[in-house]
């Protein structure tokens, strides 16, 4: 039998084996990068492993194709950027492509040698950009603009050279810190509407976990009509199928999924792109073992979903008081907990299951420190929701044991 690995890749930003779904996305941004003035950015927005990353990476070659350099970083690390930082930032970005673009050339006398000269040619590196930014006169925003600009009408001489995307991964971590007068944010959004209203192809394209729209609306309320938002969701059947099976249809994989164990596969990941893999790459591994014993296979649904509750879960869990534990209980016991609920209902749940209800302004505070740890958000409308695919299905496991 010909060497087969195990071809799922369950990990952040891991490029899955094959790419599901997302033709919608792809062709909003094809729409949006054939713009003449850029109206419209991008923001990509959803829960942790549902495909952000990898959705971003398989944007890149579609604007290089048409001419779009393609700048950009993940900002993990981004909570405390300054507006300083920022700058810093954007040169950074910019440097691997001005850096070849010579702005000043002219004749230096080689000493010792007479009247023989040299050439010596300037390129737009990151220190002539920072430079440049440090001259500019003004506050940030003017400074910002300024070498920006200057970047661009040094790009903008090649050929073909059809604008700029900047990409930002992990964007909801970008935030204003009015207490120590620093707002970042609010400059990266006035300075790319600025430079798109005086004509400049520059497009943002955001990517974040969904608290980032709001945040950038609350930075800017321009942010609304800036941005086209697009919700990444869990795959659905058909993408799911596609997925799983996509990976193993080499001739030389050793194993062959029935049409149950696929179903099985699907309904327990609830098409979430994460789980797809995490639970692929268990059930390809089972299988090796069953043929080498000369077994059938079967998903081992239990335990993977312990494997599941142990890997991914159960660190969050444990981060939660008792009382917490509770209402979140609460929660995945709601009809429809998989979508939106809202505080009234919640109460009224616990009031019909619990000796010790929980009062509206209680769920209010509590949901606001469950969406700082991470584990709900609110939604535009008010409406809140499990900030983690799948936690109302491991809650409910929990309280069967
Ligand atoms: N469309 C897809 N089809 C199959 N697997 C996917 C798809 N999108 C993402 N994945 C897989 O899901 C996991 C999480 O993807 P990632 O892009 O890191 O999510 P996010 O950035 O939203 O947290 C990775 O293992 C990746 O390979
Ligand atoms: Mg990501």
């Amino acid at each position: 039998m010909a060497e087969f690995s195990n071809p799922f890749r369950p990990g952040a930003g891991h490029a899955p084996p094959y790419l599901a779904g997302r033709h919608v996305e792809r062709e909003e941004f094809v729409r949006l990068l054939a713009q003449r003035t850029i109206l419209d950015n991008l923001i990509l927005t959803g829960l942790r492993g549902v495909g952000k990353t990898v959705l971003l990476d398989t944007f890149k070659p579609l604007a290089q194709a048409r001419g779009w350099l393609w700048a950009g970083t993940d900002l993990s690390e981004s909570t405390s950027l300054s507006e300083e930082n920022l700058a810093t930032r954007l040169c950074t970005d910019l440097s691997p492509f001005t850096s070849s673009v010579v702005v000043a050339t002219g004749q230096r006398r080689i000493a010792g040698f007479g009247t023989n000269t040299e050439t010596i040619s300037h390129t737009l590196g990151y220190d002539a950009l920072v430079e440049f930014y440090n001259r500019s006169p003004g506050l940030a925003l003017d400074k910002v603009k300024a070498v920006v600009q200057h970047a661009w009408q040094a790009l903008s001489q090649a050929p073909h050279v059809r604008g700029i995307v900047f990409a930002y991964d992990e964007a909801q971590n970008l935030a204003d810190h009015p207490a120590k007068d620093q707002h970042p944010l609010s400059l990266l959004l006035d300075a790319f509407q600025s430079l798109q209203k005086m004509g400049l192809p520059l497009m943002l394209v955001l990517t974040g976990l969904p608290t980032l729209f709001p945040r950038l609306v609350e930075a800017r309320t321009f942010a609304e009509r800036m941005f086209r938002v697009l919700f990444v969701r869990s795959l659905n059947e058909e993408e799911s199928t596609d997925a799983i099976r996509k990976p193993m249809e080499d001739a030389a994989c050793p194993v062959e999924l029935a049409d149950d164990s696929v179903r099985t596969i699907v309904e327990m990941s609830g098409g979430y792109p994460y789980f797809l893999q995490f639970i692929c790459r268990e059930v390809f591994d089972a299988f090796i073992q069953r043929i080498d014993k000369g077994l059938r296979g079967s998903v081992p649904v239990a335990e993977i979903e312990q494997k599941l509750d142990t890997d991914f879960f159960a660190g969050r869990w444990a981060r939660a008081t008792d009382r917490q534990r509770e209402l979140l209980s609460v929660i995945a016991r709601l009809d429809g907990a998989g979508d939106e609920f809202t505080v009234q209902e919640v109460v009224e749940e616990s009031r019909r299951t619990l000796d010790k209800p929980f009062s509206s302004s209680h769920v209010n505070q509590m949901l606001v420190t469950l969406s700082a740890q991470g584990l709900v958000y609110k939604n535009r409308h008010g409406r809140y929701s499990f900030a983690v695919p799948l936690l109302g299905r491991f809650i409910t496991r929990q309280a069967a044991v």
